[in-house]
């Protein structure tokens, strides 16, 4: 791999109609097992500074990993299906105020909590062309995660949106689509060494080679978890090819009425994707849940969390230049607004009008909930003492 990485141009497919096994495909597998839930309950972990809310509201909120462990623990307990964490690489400062910078990594902070828990599924976000990685890598460390974790491990294929983080990698950044193109080329590497029984040899046209590669052992279900957080043609269409998850947005922003609108569409756009290549994905959405016992109380917290806004943070996220399809929806003053409370989308209420929403994000065809709180800890207790029971009533969760 030379200096000049960002000008390289993918291979055409490495492996033309090659399939690799995954993890729904394996009825007894984690996955398969999880998505006989009428809808998926993921945990969003806090391991970046200031979570997901540009707020100073006094808060146990904290990107450490003793905290983001506990917190994992007791989804676990409470049933969850999934822990996620993102990745970004900012320089000192971060984003500025709040989102001081600190952040945990989300490969090593996920791959740590496979070894402490024995149920919920573990997703870490990993950006497969920084580095560069070579596909060798992420064939055997994904293998070794799979095993450690019995096959609850996945990973967020991401391929970096913001310039910043490309130069830090020494490359100016790597055009939109071409970086799918590069990811696509990556990925089915990676599935060769994952499922080939036989060493396997590639040469990239300007890419990565491999002379005899081999890992073993393989992963316990075809491949570990496949996601993709995206919301532009080439990203769903990748999505499409190999996730067995999406993560989405609402197109046209983050508050509820916007969402729901544009959700359905959206979301059947993702779905036929799969639909068209053979396959199926699921949709994964991330709501920023503010509930309290009633509206009142919960309005209340909500405008204490607005009142605390940190300016500095949202004003510093904008400045950086992002080439990202996926928060298109989001603009302007009201976004700055709406990133102090957080989430991609509000579900904002009583632990009734909470799941009430559920439903009617279930309805636009959403089959995944990633939850993110302000104060986490208190606020997944309550969500567990109060707001499971009801999805349970309603249908939502077994
Ligand atoms: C819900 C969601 C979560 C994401 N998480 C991350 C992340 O943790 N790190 C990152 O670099 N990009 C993240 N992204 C950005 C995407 O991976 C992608 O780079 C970006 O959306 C640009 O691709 P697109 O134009 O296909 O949307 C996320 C995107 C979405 C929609």
């Amino acid at each position: 791999m030379t200096a000049d990485y960002a000008d390289h141009v993918a291979a055409p497919s490495p492996s033309p109609g090659h399939r690799c096994p995954g993890p729904a495909d394996f009825p007894d597998s984690p996955l398969s097992q999880a998505l006989r839930q009428p809808v998926l309950l993921g945990l969003f972990l806090p391991i970046q500074a200031g979570g997901w809310s540009a707020s100073t509201l006094p808060r146990t909120t904290s990107w450490h990993f003793d905290y983001n462990k506990a917190l994992t623990l007791r989804a676990e307990a409470l049933g969850f299906d999934l822990v996620f964490a993102l990745s970004q690489w900012l320089p000192k400062g971060g984003y500025g105020g709040v989102f001081d910078g600190n952040a945990l990594d989300s490969f090593m902070t996920i791959g740590a909590l496979t070894s402490v828990t024995s149920r919920i599924l573990l997703i870490s976000t990993l950006h497969v062309l920084y580095g560069p990685w070579h596909p060798l890598h992420l064939a055997k460390f994904g293998a070794t995660l799979d095993h450690i974790s019995n096959g609850r491990w996945g990973i967020n294929v991401v391929t970096g949106h913001r310039a910043v983080e490309h130069e830090m990698f020494g490359w100016d950044r790597i055009e939109h689509d071409n970086r799918y193109a590069l990811a696509t080329e990556f990925i089915e590497v990676v599935q060769r060494l994952w499922s080939e029984p036989d060493n396997y040899s590639y040469e990239g046209r300007s890419s990565w080679r491999l002379q005899g590669g081999f890992v073993t052992p393989k992963p316990k279900f075809g491949r570990p978890v496949l996601v993709n957080a995206t919301g532009s043609d080439a990203g769903i269409a990748f999505a499409g090819r190999f996730s067995d998850i999406v993560f989405i947005t609402s197109p046209a922003g983050s508050t509820f009425s916007d969402a729901i609108a544009a959700l359905p569409a959206h979301a059947a756009r993702v779905k036929q994707s799969a639909l068209d290549v053979g396959r199926q994905v699921r949709t994964l959405l991330n709501p920023m849940v503010i509930c309290r016992e009633t509206e009142r109380e919960t309005w209340a917290y909500h405008d204490a969390i607005v009142a605390h806004g940190d300016d500095r943070s949202p004003k510093g996220f904008r400045g950086f230049d992002s080439d990202a399809h996926a928060w298109r929806g989001r603009s302007g003053v009201d976004a700055d607004k709406r990133r102090i409370v957080g989430g991609n989308i509000e579900v904002i209420g009583t632990p009734e009008q909470v799941v009430e929403q559920f439903v009617r994000l279930k309805r636009a065809g959403i089959d995944g909930l990633q939850l993110s709180f302000f104060d986490f800890q208190p606020d997944l207790d309550f969500f567990g003492e109060r707001v499971l029971p009801l999805m349970r009533s309603a249908g939502l969760r077994l």
